[in-house]
């Protein structure tokens, strides 16, 4: 079975000139996963390779997971099933709709089955995936956003490939990241790839109340990391502020951005920076997790 899913391409680490981080004398870069592939965006490569390596080496048919109708993960879990040759299943919240993201998903060949509202509810519970591994015996079930521990461990790769560009970039070393937390698998990554290292500072695109903050200290621990609020009333809440912070900031720097996560993160670190939560000198990256997929949904 071909293993290409190893080789991550690079994301470009670039430089992030806005006028608040001017203004507060920080220095930023923006570590471009959104570039890494037009179908297998941002963090989610990154989520799925130790998950497609599992699957791999139990010769597993197949992938399931799950998720909601604009899912960035599993439209990138479709596409790497496609490229990699693994069939595909997607379990999705709710009632059929038509939604680009949905198209996408049936055009790269993934299965779907739509759970009702309360069937998704039961996602976490101990005997969900059972009936699903009777129906498809030895596939393999990834939790939802690829998460857990496998997703996790893929996302120390986004720590060696800034790294590799800091001499480029002309900066002797960093000294904080920041980056969107839905589930926290990511931000759980980082934290165990730089050990203390450097600071991680996650925004949450969620609630407080979504089990984030659980579910990074059970991957990684207590320490080396902070999580702030950014998901402005809701997850899928998009206000006019928002709106008006992402033109400006498209125009600016020409990073297209998505408004769930990485447009909430940005504008709860220009609020960080504002309130002078970081020194002047301090040289911070701003993950962009990519998901621009998902904005023909909403925007
Ligand atoms: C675009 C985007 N950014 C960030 C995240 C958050 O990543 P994580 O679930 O690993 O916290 C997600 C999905 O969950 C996403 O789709």
């Amino acid at each position: 079975m071909p293993s290409r899913f190893l080789d991550l391409p690079q994301a470009p680490l670039q430089p992030l000139h806005l006028p608040w981080l001017h203004a507060a004398q920080v220095e930023a870069a923006i570590l471009r996963l959104d570039l890494i592939d037009p179908l297998i965006s941002g963090n989610k490569w990154f989520k799925l390779r130790h998950h497609l390596l599992q699957a791999q080496q139990a010769n597993a048919p197949g992938l399931i997971s799950l998720g909601g109708n604009h899912s960035n993960h599993l439209h990138a879990l479709a596409a790497a099933g496609k490229r990699f040759g693994f069939a595909t299943v997607g379990l999705l919240r709710g009632h059929p709709q038509d939604t680009p993201t949905v198209r996408d998903l049936q055009a790269l060949g993934m299965e779907l089955h739509w759970l009702s509202y309360g069937g998704y509810r039961a996602r976490h519970e101990a005997g969900f995936w059972a009936p699903w591994q009777a129906r498809y015996p030895d596939w393999h079930c990834i939790p939802e956003g690829g998460g857990g521990l496998a997703g996790a461990q893929g996302c120390a790769l986004i720590v060696e490939q800034a790294r590799a560009q800091l001499a480029a970039l002309g900066w002797p070393d960093y000294h904080v990241w920041w980056l969107a937390a839905g589930t926290g698998t990511t931000l759980a990554g980082l934290v165990l790839a730089e050990a203390g290292a450097h600071e991680v500072h996650g925004a949450l695109a969620v609630p407080w109340d979504h089990g984030v903050p659980e579910a990074v200290a059970a991957l990684a621990g207590n320490r080396g990391y902070q999580l702030h609020a950014a998901c402005r009333g809701g997850f899928a809440r998009i206000d006019d502020e928002l709106l008006a912070f992402i033109d400006e900031t498209e125009g600016r720097t020409g990073v297209p951005l998505e408004a769930l996560y990485t447009a909430k993160a940005l504008l709860a670190l220009r609020d960080q920076v504002e309130a002078g939560r970081f020194a002047p000198g301090t040289r911070l990256i701003f993950l962009h997790t990519g998901g621009l997929q998902g904005r023909r949904g909403y925007l």
